[in-house]
């Protein structure tokens, strides 16, 4: 069917909120061009898991030690994907570095949220909590959060969307990592998922 949905695959490794949001904005219909199909985590015990399963979304661990290290973890997750002819696949909140060979088998068709407004506080060592702890410690009063294409460099792709945050005197890595959650990751990463999907449909209709 020509204007099927687009289909996604979603990557998480922890608590899950940004899967939460995806799967909110589908309800709501703010996602109406994608359809998540599938969650995969890398983390036995992430609650994003549960979010998964309560939707109603297939959803298992897949684990390096399971597979045998990196290599069988990545060929695993290819065959996963692939087999469920996956059309976009969204990283949200997703801890585990991709390869520079997985990166190219999706090229355009993998995107990330990151809690900073790139290029300040990414790349190699900066993920979850750390990176407000060295927006707070630079003094930025203006931070936010990033959705971009996923490349082989850490943060390095095109950037799609994002959205900025003020910095609150007194706040703590915790409380600005809730406001930059709140106001601005749960926010870009639908809209930015949905403009993918368009494009992905209408690239498919022109095909
Ligand atoms: C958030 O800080 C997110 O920006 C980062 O991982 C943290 C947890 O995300 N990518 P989630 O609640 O698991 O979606």
């Amino acid at each position: 069917m020509a204007n099927a949905k687009a289909k996604i695959a979603v990557l998480v490794s922890g608590g899950g909120t940004n899967l939460q949001a995806l799967i909110d904005a589908q309800k709501s219909g703010i996602l109406k061009s994608g359809s998540i199909e599938l969650v995969v985590s890398n983390k036995k015990d992430a609650f994003a898991l549960q979010r998964a399963a309560e939707a109603g979304i297939e959803a298992f661990a897949l684990t390096k030690k399971s597979c045998g290290g990196q290599e069988g973890f990545e060929k695993r997750l290819i065959e996963e994907i692939d087999s469920r002819n996956i059309d976009l696949i969204v990283m949200a909140g997703f801890l585990s570095i991709l390869s520079e060979d997985f990166t190219r088998h999706y090229d355009r068709r993998i995107i990330n949220i990151h809690p900073a407004l790139i290029p300040s506080f990414c790349g190699k060592g900066f993920y979850g909590l750390l990176v407000h702890e060295a927006a707070l410690a630079k003094g930025v009063k203006v931070t936010g959060a990033t959705v971009h294409y996923v490349n082989e460099i850490p943060d390095g792709g095109e950037i799609i969307m994002q959205k900025a945050v003020e910095v609150k005197d007194g706040d703590t890595p915790e409380t600005l990592q809730r406001r930059v959650m709140e106001e601005a990751e749960w926010i870009i990463l639908p809209a930015a998922a949905e403009k993918v999907c368009a494009e992905i449909i209408k690239e498919r209709k022109g095909a």
